[in-house]
């Protein structure tokens, strides 16, 4: 049973004579076939904390580790191996590969892999059908809506059936119908194999969600909400944990 355990992570960017910390000693944990939102307005830090799960950005401090893999220690070619085989990221702008058709842009990562053309094809037709997208198989991107592209992005993350599944506002480019078909599809992932994180301002993730993690501004001094790039200290993280029917059980400022 996978476990994602995630502690006193803090990132910092320098800029103009200032820290910005929007990730400032996060920790919460989640289980195998958890759905969790990770929640908090924008320039909070939820694409930054998505990143560093998926490897893609490390942390100033802190540890994050998936199993027995310490995510944060990760160099090389062990580093590539996770981002391939542990993690799926799906994100907000679908980031699909504009020439080629659906089938081609879930092809493709399978081609880096090494597996063979007509293996990869038949396992892109499987992953097309799952999202339901069997008879959109030889569209391109631009001949597909956004909900439709964004279940393209979901097949092609789901290549290696990764027991992690990272997903930066995937729903924020889409409708409503859009929105609902997406979130089931991101919901029913979340079983046993498999655990999904969701970064989200959409009320309707939350209410999916067995877990929220928070990010939330602390205000300034004056009391406003702070703009812009601020100093170090700046920014808290909050977290509350919620169960499926979405009833508030605890809600613990860190
Ligand atoms: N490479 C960088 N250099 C400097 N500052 C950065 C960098 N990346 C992010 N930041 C800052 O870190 C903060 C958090 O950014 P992040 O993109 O994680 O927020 P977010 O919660 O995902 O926002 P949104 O909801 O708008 O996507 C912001 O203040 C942003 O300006
Ligand atoms: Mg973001």
């Amino acid at each position: 049973m996978s476990q994602l355990a995630v502690s006193d992570l803090t990132v910092e960017f320098r800029s103009g004579g200032y820290i910005v910390r929007p990730v400032n000693q996060v920790s919460f944990a989640a289980s195998d076939g958890e759905f969790v939102a990770v929640l908090g307005p924008s320039g909070c830090g939820k694409t930054t904390l998505l990143s560093c799960i998926a490897a893609l950005m490390t942390p100033t401090a802190g540890c994050i580790r998936f199993d027995a893999t310490e995510v944060t220690a990760l160099a090389g070619r062990a580093r590539a191996q996770y981002r391939r085989h542990t993690v799926g990221v799906v994100f907000q702008a679908f980031n699909l590969i504009p020439s080629l058709t659906a089938n081609g842009n879930v092809v493709a990562p399978l081609h880096l892999a090494g597996v063979p053309r007509r293996a990869a094809a038949q396992r892109a037709s499987e992953l097309l059908e799952r999202v339901g997208l069997a008879d959109r198989a030889r569209h391109r991107p631009g001949q597909l809506s956004g909900g439709q592209q964004q279940r393209v992005a979901l097949a092609r993350a789901l290549v290696h059936e990764p027991p992690l599944i990272v997903a930066d506002e995937p729903t924020a480019y889409l409708d409503h119908t859009q929105v609902e078909e997406i979130l089931q599809l991101l919901h029913g992932l979340a079983a046993p194999g498999r655990m999904v994180l969701v970064a989200t301002h959409d009320d309707r993730v939350t209410r999916l969600a067995d877990q929220v993690v928070e990010l939330v501004p602390r205000r300034t001094a004056s009391g406003r909400e702070p703009e812009g790039v601020v100093p170090a200290d700046d920014l808290v993280v909050g977290r509350r944990d919620m169960a499926r029917s979405s009833l508030l059980k605890e809600k613990t400022r860190l």
